[in-house]
């Protein structure tokens, strides 16, 4: 579910917290008994697959670390926290935008890709980072929008200047509906922004309309032009030089539109009416500009772009990540292309980090997508970003919140795959959004305010520690601290075997030390069971784990035997539970608490 079917969600009334242990109807959604399939190796920490099994982290710039008092955070202050990030077990920061921008949209809104804005530093202090970063064997990921720029980009300036401007052709510009010498007419069709009302602007000075499919200040890029992508050639070759890992595609799944234009149809409800969405528009599909099939091309091209580079040396190979929210796991599947025709090495699982509703049947239906309907491929795992409320907004019940993000981050960590999460996501940072129309920074908030609050509450600092601020300004912060610093914050936590820091750390630990969790393929356990999602670990060493996570707020007792699956052994040695679970005696009884964890060996 992205942001925009979240908020369809919520508005239906439905919170996160009501559904929480809800039971499938028996025989629906269920996944039949998995059959082993073909072990997974990892070679995670090698130069050509250091990504598979690795742990990426996402940073928001702005909001990590302020190193230079000005409230906003920096690139020097991601520098001075690598030993924690190192100790925490990260592989690879991906790091938000940093390039120079007029801030619209918080950097997604670029107007130099080769370049670093003095918000956030000097190129200096980025290649410093990612020095010191190889240091503490953490690699760099950028991010990299390729959908649009900023209005303020220069290429954008001279596209707009005139209609026979060389660069005119690198943005969408069509004519209106009904225009004339004196009127603007309509714009083209009925396509949506994202980020509310008509994706056309009308541009007075050469009287047509640019398309923009987020904010009017981000033009849609031509991607039917060549001359765009030989551009994005040139940007991701000067990020590959300078050393970074790879990138993040943002919007990826949105760079062609309708080559005949057509209107997106109008979504009904239940009752077959069309309805409003939060910014007050007749809600549509977005049919005509997402998930178009030209963008394969554009990814098999990409990706000869990053095979091009030589992988031999730190940071090795330069991998693709996509931010891929697609309808099914067949489009998952796409985003990997082929063997001949290769694409991401990494489509996140929106799928999968997104249902926004702890329902075992779903998870477990969607978690056996990724195991057997992805061809062998590495899933990337991710349940939160800087675009969705943090986890307690869409998993939590106010109660067992911490508990539950134990559940998810098990789901994340022990689960095969590359693991992706947020900064702050560690400590159970919570959302909190602005009380105030005139405290919201983010546009979304600004147009969908009240019914959309934008995303601010999901970006506020870091906290580091208890005193002002959180240690993360010595200025006011861009957003402010969430009063809840004083018990959630990185000092804290660390000093607390029982904390969320610590349970991450631990998790982490396992899932790069384990040969179960190195190697093995995930295998459903307990198929029926509505309460209690349950799966198997089974390496290609023969090393098994099973781990089972109670989805209610009763606790629960399981029987973890894998003899289904092959594993005939019935003494389980703990590896890692929820702080003051009981230690299993036998694998087929296996008591959680509520929203309880548990993880252990069978021996
Ligand atoms: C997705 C990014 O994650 C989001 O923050 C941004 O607003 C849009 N793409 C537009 O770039």
């Amino acid at each position: 579910m992205n942001r925009k079917n979240l908020n369809a969600f919520l508005a239906a009334g439905l919170s996160s917290a009501m559904s929480l242990g809800i039971a499938a109807p028996p025989g629906t959604g269920q996944t039949p008994d998995s059959k082993p399939s073909a072990v997974h190796h990892s070679s995670a920490g090698s130069l050509e697959n250091w990504w598979k099994n690795a742990v990426i982290y996402e940073i928001y710039p702005r909001s990590f670390q302020d190193s230079n008092g000005d409230g906003i955070g920096d690139l020097n202050g991601i520098t001075a926290h690598l030993d924690y990030l190192q100790k925490l077990g990260v592989d690879a920061i991906w790091i938000t935008p940093c390039y120079p921008s007029p801030q619209v949209d918080f950097g997604y809104d670029i107007s130099d890709y080769e370049a670093i804005d003095p918000q956030y530093g000097t190129m200096a202090d980025f290649d410093r980072l990612v020095a010191e970063a190889k240091k503490h064997n953490i690699r760099v990921v950028m991010d990299m929008v390729m959908n649009h720029s900023s209005d303020k980009h220069k290429w954008f300036l001279e596209s707009r200047s005139s209609r026979d401007n060389p660069k005119r052709n690198w943005y969408v510009w069509r004519d209106g509906k009904g225009e004339t010498a004196t009127d603007k007419g309509q714009p083209p069709n009925n396509w949506q922004s994202d980020f509310g009302h008509s994706a056309w602007e009308w541009d007075e000075k050469t009287r047509q309309y640019y398309y923009h499919k987020f904010y009017i200040q981000q033009p849609d890029f031509n991607w039917n032009n060549p001359a765009v992508e030989k551009a994005f050639d040139d940007i991701l070759n000067f990020w590959m030089k300078k050393g970074v890992a790879g990138f993040r595609f943002d919007a990826i799944t949105t760079l062609f539109e309708d080559p005949q234009w057509r209107d997106d149809k109008e979504l009904k409800d239940k009752e077959g009416k069309t309805y409003l969405n939060a910014y007050g528009d007749v809600a549509l599909d977005d049919a005509m500009t997402n998930n178009l099939p030209q963008v394969y091309d554009v990814l098999q091209h990409v990706r000869k772009v990053e095979d091009s580079v030589n992988p031999n040396t730190f940071p090795g190979r330069r991998v693709m990540i996509g931010e891929t929210y697609v309808p099914t796991v067949k489009d998952l599947l796409n985003m990997y292309g082929t063997k001949e025709k290769p694409e991401f090495e990494l489509p996140m699982d929106t799928q999968l980090g997104f249902i926004n509703k702890l329902n075992v049947a779903t998870f477990r239906s969607k978690l056996d997508d990724v195991e057997t309907k992805i061809e062998g491929n590495e899933p990337l795992l991710v349940f939160d970003n800087h675009d969705n409320p943090r986890i307690d907004a869409r998993y939590g019940d106010g109660v067992h919140d911490t508990d539950i993000t134990r559940v998810i981050s098990t789901i994340l960590f022990a689960s095969r795959g590359t693991s992706l999460f947020y900064y702050g996501a560690e400590l159970g940072m919570k959302t909190t959004p602005p009380t105030r129309k005139d405290d919201v920074k983010d546009p979304v908030g600004l147009t969908g305010w009240p019914k959309d609050k934008g995303r601010d509450g999901e970006r506020t600092p870091m906290q580091w520690d208890d005193s002002v601020n959180a240690g993360f300004s010595k200025a006011k912060p861009w957003l402010p601290v969430p009063p809840n610093k004083a018990e959630i914050n990185v000092k804290a936590e660390e000093s607390d075997p029982n904390s969320l820091l610590n349970w991450y750390e631990a998790l982490i630990k396992l899932k790069k030390t384990n040969p179960a969790f190195l190697s093995g393929e995930n295998v459903m356990l307990n198929t029926d069971d509505p309460k209690v999602l349950s799966w198997l670990r089974r390496g290609s060493d023969h090393s098994a784990v099973v781990v089972a996570t109670n989805f209610t707020a009763e606790p629960q007792t399981v029987n973890l035997s894998a003899a289904s699956a092959g594993v005939s052994g019935t003494k389980v040695k703990t590896l890692l539970k929820t702080p003051g679970a009981a230690d299993p005696i036998s694998i087929d009884k296996v008591e959680l608490p509520a929203f309880g964890v548990y993880i252990g060996e069978v021996q």
